[in-house]
């Protein structure tokens, strides 16, 4: 259970905030085509647009990266760094990259060798998306239906339709589908966890069948703590050891350490199999560094080597996983509606439920977006909605939005205080009340590819 002012840290150096007037933020949002991307972040107090590179370091960390060193080839912080990924996969091979989309992009540069197949996953994550759409491939998502229902409360909502993807491997043949990505946890479904048994079965209907096995791993000690607390046989494992477990279940993983490694910046791929092990090597050389850099300083190195350890404690992650369920109880006593439970990284506000007024292609939850930084400068971004997730069907041109329209606070790590926590429940609930007298947005400038619409685009009211 979540003890309020029991976090297993105290703050020792600040970052001063600046706020400014409601009239002001009116103003700056405005300006900014109503795009977040385009506002400065020093004009935003409290950002919980993404917990991914927002993480405060700790002062370990910190003394590590005093311990950079910057040698290109085989720094001493890479062999932290091998050591403390090979202990957190239990893999022998290990790659860094500079984030997880060029950690990603190796693993689907050496997985996918034709075009035309289609890659299968509980939801995969938006630049797992597009590299496979841009090596001629198709990803598809198979949620479980519970998923899609943002009120059903279950404990395992990220998991992977095994019968769907029972009924996808005999129809398109295992030829056809070059890998099964599975997502830990899940992040286009709320954050919610994969079962250790659900991995295990959908793992092993796709090596049955030849299908190579990818963990995206970006969040992996939170699913390994809720697997903790909720699936039976595992309450007596640490955190660790329900990581070295999910990882044997793939044949690659795939890490943006931005996100549970408590870094700025990171990311790494690690595998048993020599052979990829080679080939995802060379094209990192291209893309991103040497195979013992990744596009990392040694500092950087470092500072993953030791947060990759502090992410797996459990004191940590209880306190991490509690303040997003502390923001949701905030949300949920002031009648706001989210996707139930809460996750692992943030609560998920459902805009549609919030505005009923405002159409889908008006875009509900960015409104709420928009609204809840007027009136309090907090920030939580659209995710997934039909602003940044609506497709286009290469082969039938069918247009087809997100089955939900949620916004995303999504909580750094050791960063905001319960009390930053409060006020944003309270903005919420302000914006909330606004009711019919918000309007939507239209689109006066977006980037040709879909994918992208995630980040920037540019919008009128209507
Ligand atoms: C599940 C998941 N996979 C991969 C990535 C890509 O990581 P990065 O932003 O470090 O490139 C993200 C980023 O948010 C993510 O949430």
């Amino acid at each position: 259970m979540y003890i309020k002012g029991k976090a297993p840290f105290k703050i020792k150096v600040v970052e001063p905030i600046k706020w400014n007037t409601r009239a002001k933020r009116e103003q700056i949002i405005r300006d900014a085509h109503y795009c977040f991307a385009y506002v400065p972040a020093e004009e935003i107090p409290i950002n919980l647009l993404t917990d991914s590179g927002t993480s405060a370091m700790s002062q370990e960390q910190w003394a590590g990266m005093m311990r950079g060193d910057e040698s290109y080839y085989g720094a001493r912080n890479w062999y932290n760094f091998e050591k403390a990924v090979q202990d957190y996969t239990g893999f022998k091979y290990v790659l860094p990259a500079h984030q997880g989309r060029a950690a990603e992009h190796v693993v689907c540069r050496a997985l996918i060798k034709k075009p035309g197949g289609t890659a299968y996953a509980n939801a995969h994550f938006g630049t797992t998306e597009a590299h496979v759409r841009l090596l001629g491939a198709n990803p598809v998502n198979l949620p479980v239906p519970e998923a899609l229902d943002p009120e059903v409360p279950a404990d395992f909502k990220g998991n992977i339709n095994l019968e769907a993807f029972k009924k996808a491997i005999k129809e398109k043949g295992e030829d056809n589908i070059p890998f099964l990505n599975m997502v830990l946890v899940n992040n286009f479904t709320a954050g919610q966890p994969v079962s250790m048994a659900n991995l295990k079965e959908a793992s092993k209907l796709a090596r049955e069948n030849g299908i190579k096995v990818v963990v995206d791993a970006a969040r992996v000690p939170e699913n390994a703590f809720f697997i903790k607390e909720r699936e039976a046989g595992y309450g007596n494992k640490s955190i660790r050891e329900i990581c070295n477990e999910i990882f044997s279940y793939a044949d690659v993983m795939h890490m943006s350490a931005k996100k549970s490694a408590l870094v700025n910046i990171g990311g790494f791929v690690a595998t048993d199999d020599e052979s990829l092990y080679e080939e995802m090597g060379q094209w990192l050389i291209m893309f991103d560094g040497f195979i013992t850099y990744g596009g990392l300083s040694g500092r950087d190195l470092e500072a993953v080597a030791i947060g990759l350890s502090e992410g797996l404690d459990y004191d940590y992650l209880a306190h991490r996983v509690g303040q997003v369920e502390y923001l949701g109880n905030l949300l949920r006593e002031r009648g706001v509606p989210i996707y139930e439970p809460t996750g692992g990284h943030g609560v998920y506000v459902n805009g549609e439920k919030v505005y009923p007024h405002i159409p889908k292609e008006e875009f509900a939850a960015h409104a709420l977006s928009v609204e809840t930084f007027i009136e309090s400068g907090v920030y939580a971004a659209e995710n997934p909605s039909s602003l940044g997730w609506s497709r286009t069907d290469p082969e039938t041109g069918k247009y087809t939005p997100p089955p939900f329209e949620l916004l995303r606070f999504a909580i750094p790590r050791r960063v905001y205080t319960d009390s930053q926590l409060e006020y944003t429940a309270d903005g919420v609930k302000a914006a909330m009340d606004k009711g019919k007298q918000v309007k939507g947005f239209r689109f006066i400038w977006k980037p040709d590819n879909e994918f992208l619409r995630i980040f920037y685009y540019k919008l009128e009211r209507l």
